[in-house]
């Protein structure tokens, strides 16, 4: 049997202690999937709230001992029986499941249909940091926004909250690839890095204007990409043209109620909570722009897979500019 090094936890909760380094078996590639050698895996908010306990009413983990992290980046080293699109030694970025994990480890395996071919333009660490962020960031723009990435759409004014961070970052820049005014918030040390990924104007949230969305040049927005929590309605409901729309990415019972108020009085103003659904051709959408030179991943930090914990503790703290990686 083949060993491997990996990151795992035993129970809900414990944080960064929690984490334990264990050497487990490589795991075998069923029919549809290929397995990688992994060299670099991102970390999401997603993945240390299941460890939390805050999914377990949709059965998250589906077992313990469970393996953290779904977005990877690395070489196939042997490919299931019935794999069509892939050979042993491509380079490939890969969405894992979060009922089953995997991601902090040497190897893992993937399916076959959420896994794509990674340019060679494209570093490990640039792909993993992509999947669950920019496709969340994607989806919002396109499928809840309606923003057109291809910039052909009416112009609309987009707040971006929370535009340093993983999702953020590539929201400001996805957004103007769009036809879009761009305002973002993000902390004071990083506001000329969100305004160097092409935002229109920057808030500091920790100011009153911040605090409160203020456009400084006076605009309403079409459209907000919530990436941050704790802001209420009453405080976008002012900044928001008579039919805006604001994505919530993080819905709690609060804002769930909310988002179902405004829906039932034909409020025309909506909150709309929304869940990312990775799919290969996002995968492979992402990665084309990237190689283009149209979206770039920041990486706020690397880990060697035996810092794990650290990379956890550093992403748990939620101060991320970018993505933070781990290299197994
Ligand atoms: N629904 C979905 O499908 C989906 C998918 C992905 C993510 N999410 C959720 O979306 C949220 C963001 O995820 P992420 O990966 O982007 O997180 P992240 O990378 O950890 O975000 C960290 C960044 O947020 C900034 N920030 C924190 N509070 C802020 C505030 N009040 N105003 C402005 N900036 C603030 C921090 O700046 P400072 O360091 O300056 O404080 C930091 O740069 C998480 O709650 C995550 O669970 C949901």
């Amino acid at each position: 049997m083949n060993l491997m090094q990996a990151v795992r936890y035993d129970a809900y909760g414990g944080g960064p202690a929690g984490l334990k380094h264990v050497e487990v078996a490589v795991p075998s590639p069923k029919a549809n999937e290929v397995l990688i050698k992994l060299e670099a895996v991102s970390i999401n908010p997603i993945d240390w709230k299941i460890q939390k306990g805050l999914l377990r009413p949709l059965f998250l983990p589906r077992t313990f001992p469970h393996i953290p992290c779904t977005d990877v980046a690395g070489e196939i080293v042997e490919i299931g029986t019935q794999v069509k699109d892939f050979k042993v030694g491509d380079q490939v970025l890969a969405k894992l499941t979060h009922q089953y994990g995997g991601g902090f480890a040497e190897f893992a395996v993937a399916s076959e249909s959420l896994t794509a071919a990674r340019p060679s333009e494209v570093s490990a660490a640039e792909a993993a940091a992509l999947p669950i962020a920019g496709l969340t960031a994607r989806d919002a723009l396109t499928q809840i926004a309606g923003v057109k990435l291809d910039g052909t759409g009416q112009l609309k004014n987009i707040l971006v909250t929370a535009a340093s961070g993983g999702v953020g970052h590539y929201a400001v820049q996805l957004a103007k690839l769009g036809n879009t005014h761009v305002t973002a918030t993000c902390g004071a040390r990083n506001i000329d890095f969100v305004k160097g990924l092409g935002a229109d104007e920057v808030l500091d949230y920790r100011t009153p204007e911040g605090a409160a969305l203020k456009s400084p040049s006076g605009r309403k927005y079409d459209a907000v990409i919530n990436c941050t929590t704790g802001i209420s309605w009453s405080t976008f409901d002012p900044n928001l043209t008579e039919k805006a729309v604001v994505v919530d990415l993080t819905p709690n019972a609060s804002s769930l109620w909310t988002a179902a108020m405004k829906k039932i009085t034909f409020s025309k103003k909506q909150l709309v909570p929304f869940f990312v659904n990775v799919q290969r051709e996002g995968l492979e959408y992402l990665l084309q722009l990237v190689k283009d030179g149209k979206l770039k991943s920041v990486i706020d930090s690397k880990f060697p897979l035996s810092k794990a914990e650290d990379a956890w503790a550093k992403s748990i703290d939620g101060h991320a500019t970018g993505k933070i990686i781990v290299e197994p």
